[in-house]
Formats: C-alpha cells, sequence, structure tokens
C-alpha cells in the first residue's frame, strides 16, 4: 500500500535515495523526483506510462532559483513570475545545460513554476535540488486532487503521497510560452488568461495540432473520465436523447429535478462562483467514473475567465 502521510522527513528520505513520491500543489497532486537523477526521472515516465518526449514541469521553491533552471529571462517572463509566483503559472523559457533531456524531452526549452502549497515549499527548503513533478495520473487520465486519488491510481507501485488535503485550485497551472520575447498560451489552466493579460497585454494563443503535440495536455483527448462524456449548453435538450441509460450529469449552479435516468448529479458551484467551480470539476468526474454509468452529460460553462479552462478540460474529455 502507499503511505499517506505529511511527514516532510519521510518524503525528504525516498526524494534523497532516487525514489519518487505524490506531493500537493495548489492546482493538481504532482508525482515528483530529483530534477538530476535519472533513475527517477526515468521512474516518473514509467509510472504515468508518459512517452518520454512529453516533458515535465520543474518545481521550485521562489523565484530566486530560476538562473539555477533557465539562461534567459525575458522582462515579461520576470513580471509574470513576480506578480503570480507562487501560484499556479508555469513559464517554459530557455534551459540551463545542466537539466538533463530526459526532463525536457530533449527540448531546449524547460517549464518550470513555484507552487503555491506550504507543505511542497517546506519541502523543496530541505532539499538541494528541485523537483521535476508532471500530473500524478496515468497518461490521460484525471488528473488527481487529493492524495487518496493519487494513491488509488499506483497502488503500491507509490511509496508515498505527502497528504497536503484536496487542492485548493483543483486545474492544473497555465502554461506560457515565448516567442520571440511575448507571451504565447500554450495551456489553459487556473489562473485566467484576463489576469495574465493585465500584467503583460495581449497574450497570443497557441493551436495545436495532434501530430506534433507541444504539450500532451493540448492532446485533444487528455484529462478524460473512463465514462463517455457529452457536453452541451442545453442539458435539459441533450438529455432526451438518452432513453433507458445510467446518466451523470455535471452541471455548473442548479441542479435538474426530477429525471428518472439521473443517478448521479455533480453541482460545481450554486453560487455561480467560477473558480469555485474549476476547484470542484476533476473531484467530481472523479466521483462520476466511479458511478458505472452510460454516459456523462456536462454543461457548457460561460466561456469567459476560469469558465474558459473549465470548457477546454470538458471538451478533451468529450473526445474519443
Ligand atoms: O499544475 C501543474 O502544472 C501540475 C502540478 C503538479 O504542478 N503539473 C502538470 O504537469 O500539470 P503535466 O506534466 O501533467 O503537464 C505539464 C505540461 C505538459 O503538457 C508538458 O508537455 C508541458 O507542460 N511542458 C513541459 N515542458 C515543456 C516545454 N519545454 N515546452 C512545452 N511544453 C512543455
Ligand atoms: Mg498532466
Amino acid at each position: 500500500m502507499t503511505l499517506i502521510n505529511n511527514s516532510i522527513q519521510k518524503a525528504v528520505a525516498l526524494l534523497n535515495q532516487d525514489q519518487i513520491i505524490g506531493i500537493p500543489t495548489e492546482t493538481v497532486y504532482g508525482l515528483a523526483g530529483n530534477i538530476y537523477s535519472i533513475p527517477a526521472i526515468e521512474s516518473i515516465f514509467k509510472m504515468k506510462q508518459r512517452p518520454f518526449f512529453n516533458p515535465l514541469i520543474v518545481h521550485i521553491k521562489s523565484v530566486e532559483d530560476l538562473p539555477e533552471i533557465v539562461s534567459v529571462i525575458p522582462e515579461k517572463a520576470f513580471m509574470l513570475a513576480a506578480a503570480f509566483w507562487p501560484g499556479p503559472l508555469t513559464l517554459v523559457l530557455k534551459k540551463q545545460a545542466s537539466i538533463p533531456d530526459l526532463v525536457t524531452g530533449g527540448k531546449d526549452t524547460v517549464a518550470v513554476r513555484v507552487p503555491n502549497h506550504s507543505l511542497t515549499l517546506a519541502l523543496l527548503e530541505q532539499l538541494d535540488y528541485p523537483l521535476a513533478a508532471p500530473s500524478a495520473n496515468p497518461f490521460g487520465c484525471i488528473s488527481p486532487t487529493a492524495a487518496e486519488h493519487v494513491a488509488n491510481y499506483f497502488k503500491n507501485l507509490l511509496p508515498m503521497v505527502l497528504d497536503g488535503g484536496v487542492c485548493q485550485r483543483g486545474i492544473e497551472s497555465t502554461i506560457i510560452g515565448f516567442d520571440n520575447d511575448e507571451p504565447v498560451l500554450y495551456r489553459m489552466g487556473s489562473l485566467a488568461i484576463e489576469d495574465i493579460e493585465l500584467i503583460v497585454g495581449p497574450v497570443k494563443m497557441r493551436t495545436h495540432d495532434d501530430n506534433t503535440p507541444m504539450a500532451p495536455g493540448m492532446l485533444s483527448r487528455h484529462y478524460a473520465p473512463l465514462t463517455t462524456t457529452h457536453m452541451s449548453a442545453n442539458v435539459t435538450e441533450l438529455l432526451k436523447t438518452f432513453v433507458n441509460q445510467k446518466i451523470g450529469v455535471l452541471i455548473f449552479q442548479k441542479g435538474i429535478d426530477n429525471h428518472p435516468n439521473i443517478v448521479a448529479q455533480e453541482i460545481l458551484s450554486p453560487t455561480g462562483n467560477l473558480a469555485e467551480a474549476a476547484s470542484q470539476l476533476y473531484a467530481a468526474l472523479h466521483r462520476l467514473d466511479e458511478c458505472k454509468l452510460d454516459v456523462i452529460i456536462a454543461e457548457r460553462f460561460p466561456d469567459v475567465g476560469l469558465g474558459k479552462t473549465i470548457n477546454d478540460r470538458l471538451e478533451r474529455a468529450t473526445k474519443k
């Protein structure tokens, strides 16, 4: 069995022995190892069943450690780090030669962020190295937002999950890269693009192409529940097309009364708060997946702020 425990000392001991562990962050749990330990990094890819060309995110304890990781810091990258770290923003920048190719999938850039979780920041303080950590889910599955999700995914293959409770944001970080020193959105996430634009002005969108994925989070099918999922702005209408099926619905604010085929209902924010809805999304999908449903029907969210990120994840969840 995976140990679920909040002992930083135990976590340090395992990491110093080239082992990997689950760590909490404010976004989702990560599967973490020493960035300079090739055996640890290899174990991360193996345990996630993740292709080696998909690079990992490096987690550092403060912006002061950034020059150890990256060789060039454009002014707008620095402004974003100053505004949002610790927090749910990942920057993709030119890497230092010392960062192993295995971490970056052979790219000359590296993804880096300062997570905003007291336990993981305290852990990083105790280590002589940063932590590489992708989300702690098998490739293509829903990201974990609680220690138990991680333990359920990897069972006894993983020695420990550092238990930091339920993730406050509940959706992965927003990833920003740079093109001629100008910010480009690589992945929508739990920092709204509007908030980023307040600091650095307009951010270009990166359109995706399944043949040359920039980031696996940009693959069409990702973050997916096992249950077939559909999405609609009008859930009531879509419900009419499913007869004699066990249905689970995922709704923003207001539940659906007295429908004979709805056996599970997840209402993400009765008060209509998008940040709250985002924080509940993956946990709700995990629960619906456990209900042995024929189908999940999800409501399309308002296309603003974190509503855009939620719609992005739901759209990927509906892909076959
Ligand atoms: O919130 C998060 O970002 C969580 C927590 C644990 O920090 N981590 C996370 O990691 O979501 P992961 O591996 O599931 O997603 C990281 C994304 C991947 O899509 C990866 O391809 C992209 O970051 N990425 C990493 N390095 C990159 C690079 N050099 N260029 C482009 N994309 C990169
Ligand atoms: Mg992931």
